[in-house]
This record gives C-alpha cells, structure tokens and sequence, in this order.
C-alpha cells in the first residue's frame, strides 16, 4: 500500500530514525513556499509505487539523495545534470522549505522532493532503478546505544543494494571516524558492495564536482576531517 505522507504517520513510523523534523518555526515567506511552491516539487508517491512517470518530462537515469538537509549538494549536481532525475528525501521541514526556495528561485525541474523518512520510499522503489545513492554526513548518533538509528545498517544495506543497479555508487560522506569504521565493516560484511579506493587521497579528497555541504561547513570550522566514499553495487 503506497505510504501516505501524512504527518502522523510519519512521526509514528519515524520517530528514533532521526533527530529533529521541527526546528524554527517556519517564517511567512517559508510558509508560503510550502503551501503554494512545494506541491510542484513533491514527490507523487502513488506514481512512484505504480512505477509511473514521476517528472514531467523522461530523463536518463535516476539518483536519490537520503537526508539532503537544505538541498544544497541536489541542487548542485542537479543543476550540472539536466538530463538526471534527482529525489530528495529530508524530513526536517525548515530544510525542505530551503530546498523547495531554491528549486523555486532557480526553476528547476529535475528534482522531487519527499518530505519524510527515505526507507518509505525505498521500500516502493523497483530493483535496480538507481544509477548512484548519496547519503552525506547523515546524523551520527555517537552514543553506543544509539547507534541502531544509524542510517548505515545490514539491513538498510540490502534494500540500498536491491534499488541501485549494478556497477552503480552509494556515495557516503562522513566527518565522524567511528561512522567511517562502522560504515566500512558494514559494507564488508555484507558483500553487496565493492569499495573502490586504493589510497587515502582516494577518500581524504572530495568527489568531483563536489560542493560543500552546510554540515561540512560546520565540521570543517569546529576541525573535523571529512571522508568521501565511493561503494560500487556488485
Ligand atoms: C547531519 S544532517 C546533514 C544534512 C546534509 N546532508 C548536509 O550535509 O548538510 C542529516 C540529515 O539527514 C536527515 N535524515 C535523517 N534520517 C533520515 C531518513 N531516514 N530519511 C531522510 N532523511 C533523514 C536529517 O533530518 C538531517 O537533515
């Protein structure tokens, strides 16, 4: 049954997954660019489990991005990349509310967004509809208890593996060394994916084209050092 993005729902279904979903209350502005410019951007989810056209036009493949804070990284590579289709996924309405301005301001339309929690869709997706998946500096949970709200898990792993096509990338950015050794266990373990890196420039330098993130940002001035993964789908 496609998941409705009902707000309750998704608090129910999400709660643990993530930390915040409210921040500050949304301004004037932001509230109107929910009301009147975020239906354009959203998600169809019954076309998307119907597995219809979900853009206007066709496109040549089709990239997600988990947990896009203000969409500062999707806007970029989407705006390089005319020809690909990008989904958007963030709960957290203040960032939604950035990225849906920005799609807005410059008109772009090769992004949907999905307000909510990325494995509801996941779960509606077909096999190996994904040409690359990037999740970048998703939250960390540090605390040991926990660390199973990480979005990097056996499990996740295997529906990550079951929408991306083969030879295709996760892309995995990190600023927090115990979530580097955590993700790289978990992609060994279970021997879905390859990781391509054959040096520490390999994963100590960013991908190209690459912009910086608002969380990188913060990283970088409080002297984190940020790692860049490259996971290929076998
Ligand atoms: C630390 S922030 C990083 C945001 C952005 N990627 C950046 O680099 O600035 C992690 C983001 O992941 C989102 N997130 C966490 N769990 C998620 C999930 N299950 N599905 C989609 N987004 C999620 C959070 O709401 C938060 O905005």
């Amino acid at each position: 049954m496609p998941i409705m993005p009902d707000d309750n729902i998704l608090n129910s279904r999400m709660s643990g997954l993530y930390g915040r979903q409210k921040g500050k209350k949304l301004g004037v502005y932001q509230r109107e660019l929910m009301e009147n410019q975020f239906p354009k951007f959203s998600l169809d989810i019954a076309a998307l489990a119907a597995q219809n056209h979900i853009f206007e036009k066709e496109y040549s493949s089709l990239q997600l991005e988990i947990g896009c804070g203000g969409g500062e990284h999707i806007v970029h590579i989407a705006m390089l990349n005319p020809d690909v289709g990008y989904i958007a996924c963030e709960p957290f309405e203040n960032g939604v509310a950035k990225l849906v301005r920005e799609c807005a301001e410059k008109d772009i339309k090769n992004i949907k967004i999905y307000k909510g929690n990325a494995m509801d869709i996941i779960t509606l997706m077909p096999n190996e509809c994904l040409s690359r998946l990037y999740i970048l500096y998703p939250d960390p949970w540090p605390k040991w208890r926990h660390r199973k709200r990480r979005i990097i898990s056996s499990a996740h792993l295997i529906k990550f593996a079951r929408i991306l096509k083969k030879d295709c990338e996760l892309r995995f950015a990190t600023d927090i060394d115990d979530y580097s050794a955590w993700t790289l266990s978990k992609i060994i373990k279970s021997n879905l994916f390859m990781w391509s890196a054959n040096e520490a420039r390999d994963w100590l330098l960013p991908w190209e084209n690459w912009i910086q993130t608002r969380y990188e940002c913060k990283a970088l001035s409080e002297q984190r050092r940020p790692a860049y993964f490259r996971f290929f789908k076998k």
